[in-house]
């Protein structure tokens, strides 16, 4: 989840008094197999993480992948809008989720980088990682002793997820996986595969289609179209001559005009009913997770002591400011040329801020051996129980799957085409490359 923070600071005033008391307990938490805990990935930075093994009718969790979800922000820990929100077991308020991704597969949720939810550091903040290199490196030391306490799953094939910002955090994971297995290759892992959800790969390319996405669809009329596209210039000319500070003040006044232009439309999913108050409706639950994640869950879970759990944690999010509009796609290269790991992106149709126009520009100007496939491939639309839920393209082992009728969250909007998608690409297609080679 990317987030607009000047309306953060509102809605957390605005909702604080708003969710009085907590959910019904901790009873209910505990009906799932699951473990916690913190892995010390530096001296003095310990990372919080929470795993849940499926509940599939199989006879022993490892027939099922393992899926490591990543929240972005960046500063959103994935204990709790992952979990509550999207895939876990159940929802905020301690209800059994119709669907959750663990009865189909293990799920390991890491509080991510080193300081947002219940991960925390020793002392002040310089512990604290300060760019996307960083970041993956944290990821994985914290993977290598993981695995090595929990060695069931070094056969199990291991997906990474993110989305959003997370997005980058797990192209930056893989990379150091990757980089780092071809140096000692020992690392006996069964790394498989990245998901890439409405992800910030390349921000200059969402950014350069706010204004024409916006114009086409009716949102805006001439002059709205106008002053975004000129933000959206001046923050691309700052991106080139590499001042990502200043751009990032920019593109900061480009979210202010968004909401502006745009009055009444949820940039996270623009066919979303919003509040008259115009917020987007991922802040209308700031509140009741912050009060929650610090009461009832913090004690289930016996973490955390006084530390203060936060939906969004802005020391983080400012720490990493000089990195917030770098492009990843360069890394994303790095994967394709040199691993033949499973690249899944896959896009809510209905995002706004991370939108589809983007994810395709980034995806068409990759350099590697495929490009003039892809150029020349077709989609395929695919359909759950009779409905197209969306289109998807392959070339090699890049997918892109475009989902229907979701937005920035596609878990929240459209579960089921998210369940084929993965049900599709990290089960059954495992079963047939079994049986065909
Ligand atoms: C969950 O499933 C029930 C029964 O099929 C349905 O009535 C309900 O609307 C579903 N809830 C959600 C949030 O999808
Ligand atoms: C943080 O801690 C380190 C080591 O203890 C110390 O050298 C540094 O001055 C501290 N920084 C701040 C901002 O307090
Ligand atoms: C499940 O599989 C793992 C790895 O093969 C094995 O170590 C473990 O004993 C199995 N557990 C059960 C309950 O069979
Ligand atoms: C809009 O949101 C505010 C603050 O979250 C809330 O008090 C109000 O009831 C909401 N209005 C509607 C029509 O849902
Ligand atoms: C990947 O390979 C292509 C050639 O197929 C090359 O042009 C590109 O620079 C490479 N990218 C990286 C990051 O290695």
């Amino acid at each position: 989840m990317m987030l607009i923070r000047n309306d953060l600071q509102f809605v957390v005033i605005g909702l604080l008094c708003y969710f009085g008391q907590p959910g019904k307990g901790a009873e209910p938490l505990g009906s799932t197999e699951q473990e916690w805990g913190h892995v010390t990935v530096r001296r003095g930075a310990h990372m919080f993480w929470w795993l849940y093994y499926t509940t599939a009718d199989v006879s022993n969790y490892t027939e099922r992948p393992l899926i490591i979800w990543l929240q972005g922000g960046p500063g959103m820990p994935s204990s709790g809008y992952g979990n509550f929100m999207e895939i876990g077991p159940l929802d905020i308020n301690f209800e059994k989720r119709n669907y959750s991704l663990i009865q189909d597969f293990n799920v390991l949720f890491i509080d991510n980088p080193v300081g947002v939810g219940y991960s925390h550091v020793d002392g002040n903040d310089t512990k604290t990682p300060k760019n996307n290199e960083e970041i993956g490196e944290d990821l994985f030391r914290f993977l290598k002793i993981f695995m090595n306490r929990k060695e069931d799953f070094q056969n199990v094939p291991l997906y990474i997820f993110g989305e959003s910002y997370g997005g980058k955090m797990v192209v930056e994971f893989a990379c150091q996986i990757a980089k780092k297995k071809k140096k000692h290759n020992k690392h006996k892992w069964n790394f498989k595969g990245i998901g890439l959800g409405n992800s910030y790969i390349s921000p200059v390319e969402y950014i350069r289609s706010y204004a024409p996405l916006a114009h086409q669809l009716g949102l805006v009329d001439k002059q709205g179209f106008t002053r975004i596209d000129e933000l959206a210039k001046q923050i691309e000319v700052l991106i080139n001559k590499k001042d990502f500070e200043e751009a990032a003040d920019v593109e900061l006044t480009m979210m202010q005009t968004l909401v502006k232009e745009m009055p009444g439309v949820d940039v996270y999913n623009f066919n979303a009913r919003t509040n008259i108050s115009s917020e987007p409706s991922l802040f209308s639950y700031l509140g009741l997770f912050t009060e929650r994640m610090n009461s009832v869950v913090k004690e289930y879970l016996g973490v955390a002591g006084n530390r203060e759990w936060s939906f969004l944690n802005n020391d983080i999010y400012e720490s990493l400011s000089k990195d917030l509009l770098k492009s990843v796609a360069k890394r994303v290269e790095f994967l394709l040329n040199n691993t033949d790991i499973k690249i899944i992106v896959y896009n809510g149709a209905l995002d706004f801020l991370v939108n589809t126009a983007g994810t395709r520009l980034w995806i068409e100007n990759l350099k590697w051996k495929s490009r003039d496939k892809w150029k020349e491939a077709s989609q395929q639309p695919f359909s759950v129980d009779g409905y197209i839920e969306g289109h998807v393209k392959q070339v090699d082992n890049l997918l892109l799957y475009v989902i229907f009728r979701a937005g920035h969250s596609v878990p929240v909007d459209n579960m089921l085409a998210f369940k084929h998608m993965l049900m599709k690409e990290l089960v059954y297609s495992e079963l047939l490359t079994s049986i065909l080679y």
